[in-house]
């Protein structure tokens, strides 16, 4: 099934393998786009993935979670993303871009002094900060700031949206009990948690239309001990969401403070991999739209069994595809597993230039 076409919305897919949202540290200081990047995207093209989703594209300057994003949030970015996106369709790929906020885990140097904005001023212990409450004004500035990030997702040409409403950032931090404190509209119990995503996507359809693929990817569990998102409201967030009109739901999970994290480690045996498949389908019991699994996805066979056994309906690969963005291509031919060791020294980012597999360059040097 792996290598069989899918339709999403009405975006015709090669097969069933989609790069998940992965940050390169590739756009220049200012976030505009690099050819460097473009290439990194071409040979992603190249290497057969059905669909490709950009690293999270901050849709606010207050956003801005990493250094060397790629940016989204005024419109001097839409030629360098139209330029991105032609690259890809020109290679026959497809592309959706990823658009978020950081809310709460911004790195701090990267806000020029500000205190990052959330929800609720509940302190950040990863990165040691207490980001600051943000105002009912605020907040619907963020809900625009959405919208028109989408709209020019759509003025570049991308093939679809995705919010960015997992691991932590803003929009998760609106749904999680453990962020979100407030006693106002947007929060209190799950209906006003949700509110903030609601508005957001209502936001984001306003811009580009009902015809437009425009997705989410979200956590199925905050994997914290006291409070946070758990999967029960999780599919209910899933729920509400459907019913206005989402067309797929990406499920991962996890926080930077989580005791379980959305990039695992020491994914050394089958049982190892998949590692969100319970919620994963949990959710394609319970929903009609297409569900999308990600996390620890390392060899064919397992994400063959995921889509024949009913898991989702389409499989997606962050890591392996640094090490290997042509494993796609290397899987119709035969291959069996990803080299990626699940190490994680990928995610360096304060370290590394750039986002590229470290033990593949250790053998090369
Ligand atoms: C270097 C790196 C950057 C990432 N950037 C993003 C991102 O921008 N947005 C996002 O939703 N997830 C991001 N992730 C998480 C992945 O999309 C994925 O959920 C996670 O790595 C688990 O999948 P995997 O086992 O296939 O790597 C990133 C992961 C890595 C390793």
């Amino acid at each position: 099934m792996l290598f069989e076409p899918y339709v999403l919305k009405d975006i015709r897919l090669d097969n069933r393998l989609v790069r998940s949202a992965t940050y390169e540290k590739g756009a220049d200081n200012e976030g505009f786009i690099t050819p460097e990047l473009i290439q990194r995207y071409e040979a992603l093209a190249r290497g057969g993935v059905g669909l490709i989703i950009t690293g999270g594209a901050p849709v606010h300057q207050s956003g801005r979670f990493v250094p060397k994003m790629v940016g989204i949030y005024d419109d001097k970015y839409i030629d360098g993303l139209s330029a991105l996106v032609s690259a890809v369709h020109a290679l026959g790929g497809k592309i959706a871009v990823q658009i978020a906020h950081g809310g709460r885990q911004c790195y701090p140097e990267l806000l020029g002094g500000e205190l990052p904005i959330a929800p609720s001023a509940v302190h950040e212990p990863v990165l040691n900060i207490t980001p600051r409450e943000m105002a009912d004004e605020e907040i619907w500035t963020m809900i625009h700031a959405f919208g028109e990030a989408a709209g020019r997702a759509k003025a570049a040409g991308f093939d679809g949206v995705q919010i960015h409403g997992a691991h932590g950032y803003l929009v998760s931090q609106f749904l999680s009990s453990h962020t979100n404190r407030r006693t106002d509209n947007w929060g209190g119990d799950e209906g006003r948690r949700f509110r903030f995503l609601e508005e957001v996507y209502k936001a984001i359809r306003e811009a580009v239309g009902v015809d437009y693929l425009v997705f989410i990817k979200m956590n199925s569990s905050d994997h914290l001990c006291c409070g946070g998102l758990r999967p029960d409201e999780s599919l209910r967030i899933a729920q509400r969401l459907q019913a206005i009109g989402i067309d797929a739901v990406e499920v991962s999970g996890g926080m930077y403070e989580s005791s379980l994290r959305p990039a695992r480690t020491k994914i050394l045996h089958p049982e190892d991999e998949a590692y969100f498949k319970e919620p994963a389908a949990l959710f394609k019991m319970s929903l009609n739209i297409p569900v999308i699994l990600v996390g620890g996805i390392r060899t064919r066979a397992i994400a063959e069994e995921m889509l024949e056994l009913g898991y989702a309906d389409l499989i997606a690969m962050s890591r392996p595809l640094i090490r290997e963005p042509d494993l796609p291509n290397k899987f119709m031919a035969g291959k069996d597993k990803s080299d990626c060791q699940s190490c994680n020294a990928c995610m360096n980012f304060r370290k590394l230039d750039t986002v590229k597999c470290v033990q593949l360059q250790k053998l090369e040097t």
